[in-house]
Formats: structure tokens, sequence, C-alpha cells
């Protein structure tokens, strides 16, 4: 395998140093998260954060090669995984490798990632059987959210743990590299993460993971939309965009921009732009 997916993603866990994840939809934020990150996600997501879908459904395979491309050309060091779009891969284990066969042919990203558990073995042993790494996803799951009514917490209930520490053994079991566990109590994920051998990835699951990951969007005060409770913003954003907007809207009114430093003449500077 790909040397950003090999044992140095796999050793750090159970006690380790935890493994450092974030969602990447753009070249900028690719070159920017790079440096600081283990693993960045391509997630469905951005046809919310980015292109203002009510649900992650409004994600195709199209959107999500673009912006993997976009992120692997930014991209050097982390392990660069690629969502799986709702309606490409839960038919059967055949649609499932052709779609994940595209994605990494046209982003040459490390890997691909689905959400479901029992349901979704056969495509995740398929896709690892067609060489290609798959991270798995379960818990709360974005693309059931509709079927689901709602972003619901799991686990609450001893019927719903059961479920997902089910989800987890058939997601190892099919081979997958590692573990999203998204939306849980803090005790499911930590029954999991020292049930199953593959690092766990906690999103709104409790620091009991063995890493963790948030949208970059929502960790940088970018989101207008609503923000998950169990975000933390690192920075305000957008503030700071709000603020720049209305300086420059104000100055281009005022005439104050341009200004001398910024107008070309004769005599100053060269040729490029
Ligand atoms: O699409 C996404 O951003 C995700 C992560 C938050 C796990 O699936
Ligand atoms: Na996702």
């Amino acid at each position: 395998t790909d040397i950003r997916i090999g044992a140095d993603l796999i050793r750090r866990r159970k006690g380790g140093t935890p493994i450092v994840c974030l969602t990447a939809y753009t070249y900028p934020i690719a070159r920017l998260l790079d440096p600081h990150v283990d693993l960045l996600l391509v997630g469905d997501s951005v046809a919310m954060v980015l292109h203002g879908h009510e649900t992650t459904l409004g994600a195709s395979l199209e959107m999500m090669i673009a912006h993997g491309q976009a992120v692997m050309r930014g991209s050097a060091k982390a392990c660069v995984v690629v969502d799986m779009p709702a309606g490409t891969y839960e038919d059967s284990a055949a649609q499932a490798v052709a779609s994940a066969r595209r994605i990494v042919g046209e982003c040459g990203c490390q890997a691909v990632k689905l959400e479901g558990g029992v349901d979704m073995a056969a495509q995740i042993a398929a896709i690892v059987a067609a060489d290609i790494p798959v991270m798995g996803h379960i818990g709360l799951q974005p693309q059931s959210v509709e079927k689901d009514g709602g972003y619901k917490i799991k686990g609450r209930t001893d019927e719903n743990v059961a479920a997902l520490i089910a989800d987890a053994s058939a997601v190892e079991k099919a081979g997958a590299f590692s573990l999203v566990i998204e939306g849980t109590i803090e005790k499911v994920a930590a029954d999991i993460t020292r049930r199953i051998a593959i690092p766990t990835i906690g999103i709104g699951a409790s620091g009991e993971c063995d890493g963790q990951i948030l949208v970059i969007d929502d960790m940088v005060g970018l989101t207008v939309d609503r923000v998950p409770k169990f975000v933390k913003q690192y920075a305000d954003l957008r503030s700071v965009i709000q603020h720049a907007a209305e300086r420059y809207a104000s100055e281009v009114r005022d005439r104050d921009f341009p200004g001398p430093t910024h107008v070309f003449s004769r005599t100053n500077g060269g040729d490029e732009s």
C-alpha cells in the first residue's frame, strides 16, 4: 500500500499519539492543512458546506472527483481519503468497486470512505479486494439522515449499542484500515475502540477514539448554517471575511481603493501584474 496510509498511520493508536484528521475540499485549504494533519478527508459534506445543498445526498461522483483532484494538488504528505457519495455503492459490490476505481483512478487519492456497517460489509470487502484501501463510517450516517428523521446521537439504547458494535466488527472484518465513528455516546466509542484493532476516528464521539476529525469550515468558523454541538471553533473566519467585505465595499464607494500602489503607470513597476 501507499506509504501515506501505511504502518505510520495505523500504528498510532491505543494510548499512542492520536491521529489528526480534517476535511478539505479545495487546493488552498489542502496546502494550508497538509503540514499539520495525518489525514485529509474530502467529505461528501462538501455538498452542504461548499455547494449549499440541504444534505450530503446532494453530492455526486463528479463533484467528489473534482474536489478530490483539487485536494491532491495541494497535498504532499497527508493520507487523502475521498468519500463515496450516496447512490454510488449501496446496490452491489460490483457498483461499489466501479465507483471506488473511478475515484482513485481520477484523483490519485490513497483511499475511499463509505457509510455503513453490517449492511455494507460486502462492498467494503470487494473494494479492499480490488486493492483500494477503505475507511468505514458508522454511528450517525449523514447519508441516512432523511431515513433517520434527523441528526440523532446513537448508542443511547441497548439495542442501538449492540447494532453499533456489530457494525464496527463487520467493517473491521471486511478489511477497512480505519473507522470513523460519528455522533455516538462516549461509552460506545470507547467500547468499539477497545474491541477492534483498526484505529477509530471520532467526530462527536469523544476523546476515547484513536483520532479526531472535524469539518474544516466548522472548525475555523466559516460555516454560515447550523454547526453541530460537538464542534470546537478554533477561529472566526466569518467575521474576518465580513469585516474585509465591509471595508472593501466602503473603500470602493469612497474611491479610497484602488490607491497609488495598486495602479499602473508608464514609469512604475514591470510588465507583470
Ligand atoms: O463528509 C464528511 O465531512 C465526513 C466526516 C465529517 C467524517 O464524513
Ligand atoms: Na461524509
